[in-house]
């Protein structure tokens, strides 16, 4: 099995019910469009695989919606892997990401960097290419090959790379041969992109290099993080090979657009301090899917491309990078935590925690991460009072703020609706309004019921 769900304690949720009876609305993914699928079919979105990511459809729709030009300026205050910011850059219109993870800063400079020299990009390649064959002849990589076609005349053993595995990365997650493998085309990287190469050429090499990690590991995300079945080799060089052969061709597909050159500004920080980074009253749309509470650590989505290329390797690392980031789980709830005084004594929030903690005592549950549950809760959604104060500063007047947000089981199953809260609390910090639509209904795969995934959109 990938990974164990926390078996829902209850198994029947009267809101769900009640919302089913009484809500009869049509998703808009269902009529908008109507090809949104997977990121995957998109160019330039499939560039990195973000399970949490969410189809280029939904800025697409509050773009149409809300009537946003290349006049205007978007912002997407939790960035992930710039799904928001690349339709944007489709249409020629400005934007700016905010994103809390090392990683996601060089994958969205990437996606957005479309003015570059394809032809010298194309040279880069053929000499890494080259530089990756001539050193993987010199392992053994294969049992049957034996030394006869090694310049030095001996084959080494793949199993030397293991050396280069950062501590807590052990065969299960990635095994041997793939790990040496991924290894060589670093190797071969380093030695073809030196210092005085143009940063771009880095960022484009370096995002097809992590993204092509996970394809070959034993990890999966069905959402949540899994170990598969170990596989002892993957066609390492052949990813790599596709993953930047359809890098160049979506690249060269839009190299004769204007749009090529529209700006973007990406900042690595934490959207809690957003007026820090961006003017004030200077945003027209903001189009974001920030966490919502059910219980995900953020940075196990990219434990593997953390751990092999920023360095971040111990629990102290990744404590770093948590704590810029709102508390969603369970996991990075910290003792200087306070975010809750922000809505302290929001009726609608204290409901639901009252109702956890009821369920809590009910079954006797006294694990120390189910004795988080309310705090987690509590935390939540201080941390996204504070991100809608913020973003008040930085709209202009009359600007819009639209969330994907997903309503929750994940606490003893008590229904946490997420937007009407997040609603409840943006128009009490000021917003003039807030309209909530259905995007599509969220399949759940430890009950029988589908979770509202809603828009909610405020108005500043
Ligand atoms: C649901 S994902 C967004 C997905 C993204 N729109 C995409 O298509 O890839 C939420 C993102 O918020 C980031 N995040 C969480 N807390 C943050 C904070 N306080 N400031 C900035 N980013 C944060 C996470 O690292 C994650 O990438």
């Amino acid at each position: 099995m990938a990974f164990k769900y926390h078996k829902p304690t209850r198994d029947k949720c009267e809101v769900c019910e009640e919302l089913d009876r009484t809500i009869t609305e049509k998703p808009i993914i269902s009529t908008y469009v109507g090809k949104a699928s997977s990121a995957n079919n998109y160019p330039f979105h499939n560039w990195y695989n973000f399970v949490l990511g969410y189809v280029p459809d939904f800025p697409l729709y509050i773009i149409n919606k809300y009537k946003i030009t290349p006049e205007h300026t978007v912002l997407d205050p939790f960035m992930g892997t710039a799904t928001t910011n690349v339709v944007a850059k489709g249409l020629g219109i400005p934007s700016y990401g905010v994103e809390a993870n090392d990683y996601f800063i060089g994958v969205g400079k990437t996606k957005l960097t479309w003015n570059i020299d394809i032809e010298k990009l194309n040279r880069y390649y053929k000499k890494i290419q080259k530089r990756i064959y001539e050193i993987a002849d010199e392992y053994k990589f294969d049992d049957a090959e034996d030394n006869l076609f090694s310049k030095s005349g001996t084959l080494k053993p793949y199993t030397e790379y293991n050396t280069y595995r950062p501590e807590g990365l052990e065969a299960r997650y990635i095994s041997d041969k793939p790990f040496a493998k991924l290894m060589i085309i670093r190797q071969a990287m380093s030695e073809v992109i030196k210092k005085s190469t143009p940063i771009e050429i880095y960022n484009f090499f370096h995002t097809a290099f992590t993204a092509i990690i996970v394809p070959s590991s034993n990890v999966s995300y069905g959402p949540g993080f899994g170990i598969k079945r170990a596989r002892n080799d993957y066609d390492v060089f052949g990813l790599f090979e596709q993953k930047v052969t359809r890098m160049l061709g979506d690249l060269d597909n839009v190299k004769k657009s204007e749009n090529r050159k529209t700006p973007f500004k990406i900042v690595h920080g934490d959207s809690r301090h957003l007026s820090e980074y961006i003017d004030e009253s200077s945003i027209d749309c903001i189009i974001t899917s920030p966490p919502y509470p059910g219980d995900h650590e953020y940075t196990k989505y990219t434990k593997l491309e953390l751990m092999i290329e920023h360095d971040v390797v111990s629990k102290a690392d990744f404590r770093v990078i948590k704590k810029r980031m709102l508390v969603g789980s369970t996991t990075n709830i910290y003792k200087e935590c306070n975010d809750r005084v922000y809505v302290e004594g929001n009726p609608l929030i204290a409901e639901v925690t009252d109702e956890i903690q009821k369920r809590l005592e009910h079954d006797g549950a006294t694990s120390g991460y189910e004795k988080l549950y309310t705090k987690l809760v509590w935390e939540y959604f201080g941390g996204m009072a504070i991100v809608l104060s913020e973003a008040l500063k930085v709209l202009k007047k009359g600007g819009t703020f639209s969330l994907l947000v997903s309503d929750s089981h994940a606490f003893k199953m008590v229904h946490i609706r997420t937007a009407v809260i997040l609603k409840d609390i943006a128009l009490r910090l000021g917003y003039s309004d807030g309209l909530i639509e259905l995007w599509q209904h969220k399949r759940s795969t430890s009950h029988g019921y589908n979770l509202r995934e809603e828009i909610l959109t405020l108005i500043k």
